[in-house]
């Protein structure tokens, strides 16, 4: 059986939230997830059928294969040692179904393993080791700030500025992406889950730690020359070739926390030289040959978790299962595309 966490924080209904009453909210406070979407929009534009965050995207197959260690750790079947399919999503961060290939920003693998008995494992990564805000409160704050001006269309300096200062870890994502070259591919990238899980032993002995997905031919990236010359949109042309040539796979790495660690925010990466335990291969087996396929009305749940993973403390976990629901009715409704 699946196993849902309920995200109790997310679905309760909050009041609505205007910037100046988010500033003052307590960090851990619930955020109306309609509240959360209407924000999106409002910053980043509505674009109808399309995810309202990693709206570029690409629906892909694989297989995963657990690794012993990976057994000792954590009773999921997901670690059995058979193959597992896995249904995947690789998307460009951000709300345009436009944007730019060639830019210094986010890419995400989102990930579903189809575990026997029905059960099913859901996650969204990103290519960054950490997220954009610590708390659902300090995310909507972040958003709001970013929102253009009617008069000049872009954001208004000073607000952004005043919130960035009042909350510096906002920035961090950003910064690591900007001193990142241009992934070449989408199979070319390591993909961080930013939150801490706890795998969960037969012995009942629970593990936090944090995990990345390590490409197994290794990390490239695109000079500026490059980027400029591959031009707006290369990455699913790319990610078909180097499938079909069976070179797409990626580790799957649990780096693991020691007693009294940082466990509960997406801001604050492990400690460098942290064991990293191998959980298993993942290999991307076909990729589609357009805007369908399985992912496409999957919103990738990180609540979704198989019995052996659990969530940390981490309030931004369950805070993204309510506007994801939200976002996913809305472009159901919209009609749902991706490219
Ligand atoms: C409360 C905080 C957050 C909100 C409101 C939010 C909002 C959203 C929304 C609306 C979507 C589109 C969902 C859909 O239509 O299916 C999305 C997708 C995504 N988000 Fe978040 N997000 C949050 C936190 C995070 C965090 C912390 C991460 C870090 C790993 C993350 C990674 C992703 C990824 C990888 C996708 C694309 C998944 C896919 O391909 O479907 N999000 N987010």
């Amino acid at each position: 059986m699946t196993k849902l966490f309920l995200p109790a924080a997310a679905l309760a209904v909050a009041a609505t939230v205007s910037l100046e009453t988010s500033a003052q909210a307590p960090a851990g406070a619930p955020v109306d997830p309609t509240t959360f979407i209407d924000q999106f929009e409002q910053t980043f534009g509505k674009y109808e059928g399309y995810r309202r965050s990693g709206a570029k995207g690409i629906c892909a197959t694989g297989e995963f294969v657990g690794s012993a260690d990976a057994r000792a750790l954590s009773t999921s079947s997901a670690f059995s040692g058979r193959p597992v399919p896995v249904v995947l999503r690789f998307s460009v961060g951000g709300a345009n179904p436009k944007a730019p290939d060639n830019a210094r920003s986010q890419r995400n693998m989102a990930l579903q393993f189809n575990l026997p008995d029905g059960e099913s494992w859901q996650m969204g990564n990103i290519s960054a080791p950490v997220f954009g805000a610590s708390s659902p409160q300090q995310f909507l704050g972040r958003v709001a700030s970013l929102q253009p001006d009617p008069a000049t269309r872009m954001p208004d300096a000073a607000k952004v500025k005043a919130f960035a200062d009042a909350n510096p870890e906002v920035l961090l994502q950003g910064k690591y992406l900007a001193s990142q070259p241009v992934p070449a591919s989408f199979g070319s990238v390591n993909y961080w889950g930013v939150h801490a899980f706890g795998f969960v032993a037969s012995s009942g002995a629970r593990q936090y730690g944090k995990w990345v997905f390590e490409p197994v031919g290794g990390l490239q990236g695109l000079s500026d020359d490059e980027a400029k010359a591959k031009g707006p949109s290369f990455l699913f042309d790319d990610l078909r070739q180097r499938v079909r040539d069976g070179k797409v796979a990626f580790n799957f790495n649990l780096e693991l926390a020691q007693a009294g660690e940082r466990i509960d925010s997406a801001t604050v990466p492990l400690p460098a030289g942290r064991t990293k335990v191998n959980l298993g291969l993942l290999k991307v087996t076909s990729v589609a040959d357009d805007g369908g396929g399985a992912c496409l009305t999957i919103t990738y749940n990180p609540m979704v978790l198989p019995k052996g993973v659990e969530p940390s403390a981490d309030p931004m976990i369950a805070a993204r299962a309510a506007p994801y629901a939200v976002g996913l009715g809305r472009r159901l409704t919209e009609g749902p595309k991706q490219q």
